[in-house]
């Protein structure tokens, strides 16, 4: 599907001050980014401003501040010099976000400068999406740019409030994570194997219905699959459920049935006495779970039966592990279902954020996939059909 929206391709930059919302909302320990994907991602509209004289004014949340000013670990001053690390560009960093300090910093600009705003969550108004935000950082720039794919689902002061009073136009990265995220859902090449997984049916059940519509295959694990066998008459021990999905996970089902998409269920899985991390795993088959153990990953029959389904797939989405990965005696399932998607060379393969996306690099397969969100909440929006406001307020392409 073609991106609908103006990129910065479509707007003349040169000398002007450009207001770009970035996501750099990266983990920190002691003060130093832990990962960078975000911070990488957003480089190629950094640089194509640069190159085209732009004079570059980058704002971004970082975490979850109370609004009440300044908290000093979640300034975002270390994602600034981590882009500097990363570019070799001179990178300048202001301690304000809305201030005069600010406004100061703005007006020394010269063309391709690059500058980096405090975290603008550091001021309630920014959540409230009040319009004194807007105003104030619409007052810095003369374009506004919207890159910040992982928080276009916000709508939120630095996220839509920009486009009221300047022309708005996308960056690179969003475009590309648009265009990836709805275009499977447009013209996927068949067979379109999904692959959902996580703990709960209720966080992913507007996913799991608009993949129903267009996927041939829908493979399902993790907790949820758990609420699926209840749905299907099985007991499930201690696993994990939830008694207020069961109906709707049987519809899910019968609506896959109805529309002829083949729903892959574990057909065994790793359980437990306990959940901890000396917790020992035994495999049993889907419809015998004792009723004193709980599920914890997929068992081995199951992953030869998805990896099969994965091979023959010419289009992937997946979002959500397969077990409790983070426990490595759990993480067989997941990480086979990883090798699996990444042995598929032929297919496009996306990795629709969050956990999945853990998961892909904690087995090093991250370069063997087509596509890796840098969305989470983000992502599985879009995934399920919803617009996201961020993206509605830019100006369309003509
Ligand atoms: C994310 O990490 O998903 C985005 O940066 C959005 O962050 P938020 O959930 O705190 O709005």
């Amino acid at each position: 599907m073609a991106f609908t929206k103006k990129t910065v391709r479509d707007i003349d930059v040169d000398g002007k001050r450009v207001l770009m919302r970035v996501d750099f909302n990266v983990p920190l320990k002691d003060g130093v980014v832990t990962d960078d994907t975000r911070v990488r991602a957003a480089i190629p509209t950094i640089k194509y401003l640069k190159e085209h004289n732009a004079k570059i004014i980058l704002m971004s949340h970082l975490g979850r501040p109370k609004g009440d000013g300044p908290e000093p670990e979640l300034s975002l001053k270390p994602a600034a010099d981590k882009l500097a690390e990363l570019t070799g560009y001179e990178v300048k960093f202001v301690d304000d976000t809305y201030g005069e300090k600010a406004k100061a910093a703005v007006d020394a600009l010269e063309p391709g400068d690059i500058l980096v705003l405090e975290n603008v969550r550091f001021d309630k108004r920014e959540k409230k999406n009040d319009p004194e935000i807007a105003k104030i950082l619409a007052s810095y720039g003369d374009i506004f740019v919207l890159d910040a794919f992982g928080t276009a689902h916000r709508a939120q002061g630095s996220v839509v409030g920009p486009a009221q009073y300047l022309p708005a136009v996308a960056g690179f990265l969003l475009e590309k994570e648009v265009d990836t995220l709805t275009g499977i859902f447009a013209e996927p090449e068949r067979p379109f194997v999904a692959i959902v997984g996580g703990s709960k049916v209720s966080s992913k059940i507007g996913v799991l219905d608009h993949l129903i519509d267009s996927a041939d295959t829908l493979i399902i694990g993790g907790g949820m699959a758990y609420t699926f066998f209840l749905a299907k008459g099985y007991t499930v021990g201690t696993s994990l459920q939830e008694p207020d999905w069961v109906e709707r996970a049987g519809e899910m089902l019968k609506k896959a049935e109805d529309k002829g998409v083949k729903i892959l269920l574990p057909v065994d899985n790793v359980v437990t006495d306990h959940f901890g991390e000396d917790a020992v795993g035994e495999v049993v088959d889907s419809d015998k779970i004792p009723e004193d153990r709980m599920g914890m990953d997929i068992g081995p029959k199951t992953e030869k039966l998805y990896a099969d389904a994965i091979a023959e797939a010419k289009t992937i989405f997946w979002n959500g592990p397969m077990g409790v990965f983070e426990m490595d005696q759990f993480a067989h399932g997941t990480q086979a279902v990883a090798e699996a998607v990444a042995a598929n060379e032929g297919c496009t393969s996306i990795i629709g954020g969050g956990d999945s996306v853990a998961a892909v690099n904690k087995f090093n397969l991250a370069d063997k996939m087509s596509w890796i969100s840098t969305g989470g909440g983000a992502s599985m929006e879009l995934v399920e059909g919803k617009a996201l406001p961020g993206v509605e307020a830019l100006n369309d392409a003509e």
